[in-house]
């Protein structure tokens, strides 16, 4: 029964989902800073991405304003120690690792300096912080499997071409072997010839010369 069991599946994906993904959007004038706690367990990466548009009064619509950057300051709450502190441009990433577990405080405020156009500066921050190494994008995960799998291919044929490589060597080397011993034992027996050959031509020399001396002296 797939059905009933997509069925019984999804509010868990549906829950994860909710769990470690934080989408919002919210509204910040210049000298403002907004903190967002979030409770986390230890050595937990956490990533934020932010994008902060800015209300335009000539265009009458918010637009990236390149002047604008976006100061992050995460702090883990019971300890008061700073985990990130970054001033980046109006869209931008954070991460970081979380110690212990505990509150953690997330926030985010406008480099502008206060005293200028604050009163008509309004900020619109998208913020995205994703809990946990992996996100709940299942597309993603399955084209990202699918990579996977792909490159555990890629690696097997490797393997395999090496495997063959490594074979035929090893039956060229066997070859060379057979053909060396071939050859050595070949060398011996001519070696073996050539003494006999030797030791008969001079025990015949010998004999000659016996006979050379025996007959001249019998002259
Ligand atoms: C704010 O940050 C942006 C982007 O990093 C930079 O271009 C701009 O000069 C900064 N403005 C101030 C007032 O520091």
């Amino acid at each position: 029964m797939p059905s009933l069991r997509i069925h019984l599946l999804l509010p868990f994906f549906l829950l994860w989902a909710v769990a470690t993904v934080n989408a919002l959007h919210f509204y910040l004038d210049a000298s403002e800073k907004r903190c967002f706690i979030e409770e986390l367990p230890s050595d937990t990466v956490v990533e934020g991405s932010y994008r902060a548009i800015e209300w335009s009064d000539n265009e009458k619509k918010y637009v990236e304003n390149d002047n604008l950057g976006i100061l992050v300051e995460v702090d883990e709450v019971a300890t008061s120690a700073q985990l990130v502190r970054t001033r980046g441009p109006h869209t931008g990433k954070f991460t970081f690792t979380s110690v212990d577990s505990g509150d953690h405080s997330i926030c985010l405020s406008t480099n502008y300096t206060t005293s200028w156009f604050s009163s008509n500066t309004h900020i619109r921050l998208y913020l995205d912080v994703v809990v946990g190494t992996s996100k709940p994008d299942l597309e993603h995960d399955r084209s990202h499997v699918t990579e996977l799998a792909q490159k555990i291919r890629d690696l097997n044929n490797k393997l395999e071409d090496i495997r063959r490589e490594q074979q035929y060597q090893r039956e060229r080397e066997a070859d060379y072997r057979d053909l060396s011993e071939e050859t050595n034992s070949k060398a011996v027996w001519y070696s073996l010839v050539q003494i006999v050959v030797l030791v008969g031509t001079c025990v015949w020399q010998m004999r000659h010369l016996k006979h050379f001396f025996e007959d001249r002296k019998m002259r």
